[in-house]
């Protein structure tokens, strides 16, 4: 659904519109200086070989060192391993954790491709819904229940979440986490958007426990969505499982993308710097939007996204987006997309641009709602 408004967008520009571009969930910067520094002395050197299956080890012992400095936890590099973005990842995770039949929760509304490629791989996705008491986190009660109704291999959660943007305590994390050990439900933590945490230090499932398996990505706090670079860390039973299936399929991530991805670590002042600049997109709608008539939406607590209830406007959120792009210019995403129950009452908008293209996003809502 998504595609029709982006292409909606793309004739008005065409016939010389300025649309302001809230659909698409990426970072308007480029990669980190210190990362394109480094993939361009790398391509003057001449050879991009393979890397081994797992990724290179420097970049594996830099990650680790990330789960030091970041979270204060110790990760062993021999249980990291870079993949092709967590896309990439989830499909090496899914095929190392599950047998085709698998049952394996994600929440409503969720990211798509979590269902989409569990259906590909011949598991079974229940979706499980969250609601707005628990800030859209899954409880162990809600994964319990399902699990009694009929047996759960897997669980598969994201926070900050898209396309909420609400974000799991560390108490939440914790007691979920207990809760599928205790069922011998394999734990999956999506952390694409850490660094992107705005309400509250985001906790890592890494740091919890040693039989999560914690997906990250270089996507969205370094900017990397292009590069296609990511990496999980594994449970020790995994790592070798992992390895033959990576080497068997893809044989190795893209040489030049892992060697921008180590020296991004060096960039992180940079990705500060934008992340203060989300921060100010994010104030400029948590103030502005109630002001222009959208006075419902869940806590932006994380990622750059802030989902709207339309439904005092509409009962299809679908039209409602086609027709705010159409008459006020400003693109966003359906909840269609991620909720096939309630997505209808729903819009997303990415806060991944300049501030001064929320402001104006901000005039138009106001101006068109009114
Ligand atoms: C929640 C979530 N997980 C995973 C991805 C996939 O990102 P990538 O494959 O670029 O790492 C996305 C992309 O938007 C996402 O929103």
């Amino acid at each position: 659904m998504v595609m029709d408004v982006m292409s909606a967008a793309e004739r008005i520009e065409a016939a010389g519109g300025h649309v302001i571009h809230m659909e698409v969930g990426q970072p308007a910067a480029p990669a980190p200086k210190t990362a394109l520094a480094a993939a361009r002395a790398a391509l003057d050197g001449g050879r991009i070989d393979y890397t081994s299956a797992l990724g290179i080890p420097s970049l594996r012992e830099r990650i680790a060192r990330h789960y030091r400095d970041t979270y204060g936890c110790s990760v062993d590099a021999s249980r990291i391993v870079v993949t092709t973005g967590s896309s990439g990842a989830f499909i090496l995770a899914f095929l190392a954790m599950f047998e085709p039949g698998d049952r394996v929760a994600v929440t409503v509304p969720g990211y798509p491709p979590y269902r989409h490629i569990l259906t590909a791989l011949g598991c079974e996705p229940v979706l499980i819904e969250t609601t707005a008491d628990t800030r859209h986190a899954l409880t162990g009660e809600a994964l319990l229940e399902a699990h009694r109704k009929k047996p759960l291999q897997g669980v598969l959660v994201g926070s900050p979440a898209n396309p909420t943007g609400t974000m799991m305590s560390r108490e939440a994390l914790t007691s979920l986490i207990a809760a599928a050990q205790a069922a011998g439900i394999r734990f999956i933590s999506d952390e694409i958007y850490h660094g992107l945490d705005y309400a509250f230090p985001a906790a890592t499932a890494a740091e919890l426990s040693g039989h999560a398996l914690v997906i990250n990505s270089f996507s969205k706090y370094f900017c990397m969505t292009g590069w296609r670079v990511g990496w999980m860390v594994v449970p020790e039973p995994l790592v070798r499982p992992i390895e033959r299936l990576q080497q068997n399929l893809a044989i190795s991530v893209p040489t030049l993308s892992q060697i921008a991805a180590e020296a991004a670590f060096d960039g992180k002042e940079e990705m500060e710097a934008i992340k203060r600049g989300y921060l100010e997109n994010r104030r400029v709608l948590i103030e502005g939007l109630p002001a222009a008539g959208l006075t419902k939406f869940l806590p932006a607590d994380g990622a750059f996204y802030l989902y709207a209830d339309v439904s005092d406007f509409t009962s299809d959120s679908l039209a409602f987006a086609k027709q705010m792009l159409e008459e006020a210019h400003v693109a966003a995403t359906p909840g269609a997309d991620f909720d096939p129950y309630h997505g209808k009452a729903f819009i997303r908008f990415s806060y991944a641009r300049s501030a001064d293209d929320m402001r104006e996003a901000v005039k138009r809502i106001a101006r068109w709602l009114a």
